[in-house]
């Protein structure tokens, strides 16, 4: 029997080529795990009209962990227009596959880290304060997201129920909504839980103890969403009391990005509720090279599923193209969870070693060798 059981999620378009190039690496690193396939996506909505079917929630439940490629979302009116004939007049309504096993799955941590690789033509060589000459900004971020609550938990409206544009309307200052009419409106809300914000504000001060980071940042805008924003930036503020060593600090939204493109070497850990935390994470990703390079674990207290931050690009799915280091930064983060230290170590070294090099790139890097070529490159100096 082997070691782990590793839920195998390859999902959609680019997923499949990168999730490819995982395995040829893990077996190179003589992972001691089985491989359960498991499916997801797109293909399962049009089919079956449900992206995330029963038997793969229940795989999911025997495994150690999963691994996940990449998913293809798409707004509610285009996703009815691609379900099957049969399935197209049965009221069903599309839900991102990778938002809904968060979900279920309380996987309420996403851990996003941003870090540049010397010698990556992409690094960052913007404005920095004290980078007049040029040269690569160092950056070195970890985003800590929630992962489960905030704009992404799918209570949403449209039309508004009667109950509640009734409520609305009862109140003076919703005049102008009143008169726009019901049938016009729509609702997403955003709602956050005391205990959603605490555990992701732990997550992110427990990890810059461990790790000896000097910075927390808060990415909020409590100045605008008072009650949820508030919130959080409570909850934040009570936290960081307990960690005296950590300068502890906050930002809007819209200033970090500010600042992110000015002095991104500045931020070390930073730490949002979901919707700032998926604009953020892009953001750092930017910094660093791109989506190509920006990986992700969504952990829950013992569970978790590791996926790359990118999308699933549907233009280039099958042909091996696309940049596997996002993917194999991301096993790299399922060994560290699993506390397989050594060969996380030994992978990270092996994705800088090739990376600084620079003889085996693909096309973001100005290269033309395949998402395969790279993983070959990397499996050799990580065997
Ligand atoms: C991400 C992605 C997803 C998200 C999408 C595909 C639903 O953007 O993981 O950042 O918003 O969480
Ligand atoms: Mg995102």
């Amino acid at each position: 029997m082997s070691k782990y059981s590793i839920a195998w999620m390859p999902g959609d378009g680019i997923g499949q080529d990168v999730m490819e190039a995982a395995r040829l690496v893990l077996d190179a690193m003589r992972f001691d795990a089985e491989y359960v396939p498991c499916d997801i996506g797109w293909e399962f909505w049009c089919r079956e009209g449900n992206a995330l079917p029963d038997r793969t929630v229940k795989a999911l439940q025997s495994t150690t962990c999963g691994l996940f490629g990449a998913i293809t979302s798409k707004p509610q009116d285009d996703a009815v227009k691609e379900l099957a004939p049969e399935l197209k007049s049965k009221g069903l309504s599309y839900f991102s596959p990778i938002v809904k096993l968060r979900q279920m799955f309380n996987l309420h941590t996403n851990m996003r880290p941003c870090k540049s690789y010397p010698g990556n033509p992409l690094n960052y060589r913007g404005t920095a304060l004290g980078n007049p000459g040029g040269g690569d900004v160092p950056v070195d971020q970890v985003i800590f997201r929630e992962n489960t609550e905030g704009s992404y938990v799918g209570v949403e409206f449209r039309p508004i129920p009667e109950a509640i544009y009734t409520a609305l309307c009862a109140n003076p200052k919703m005049k102008a909504w009143k008169e726009k009419g019901l049938e016009n409106l729509a609702l997403s809300t955003r709602i956050m839980s005391k205990q959603g914000c605490e555990s992701i504000c732990r997550q992110a001060f427990e990890f810059a103890k461990r790790n000896g980071r000097k910075r927390v940042t808060l990415v909020e805008k409590p100045n605008v969403l008072r009650e949820t924003g508030g919130l959080m930036t409570r909850v934040f503020r009570d936290m960081a009391e307990s960690y005296p060593g950590i300068w502890a600090d906050e930002a809007n939204i819209d200033a970090i990005c500010m600042w992110m493109f000015k002095n991104p070497q500045d931020y070390s850990v930073l730490v949002a509720e979901n919707m700032f935390g998926d604009i953020v994470s892009d953001l750092c990703a930017g910094l660093v090279g791109g989506l190509g390079f920006a990986p992700s674990a969504n952990l829950g207290d013992k569970y978790a599923v590791f996926e790359p931050t990118h999308g699933s690009a549907p233009k280039y799915a099958g042909q091996y193209k696309v940049n596997p280091i996002a993917m194999l930064l991301t096993v790299k983060m399922m060994f560290d969870w699993l506390g397989e230290n050594e060969r996380a170590t030994r992978l990270e070294a092996a994705i800088a070693r090739v990376i600084r090099e620079g003889k085996v790139r693909t096309y973001d890097m100005g290269g033309k060798d395949t998402t395969l070529d790279v993983a070959k490159a990397i499996a050799a100096y990580a065997a």
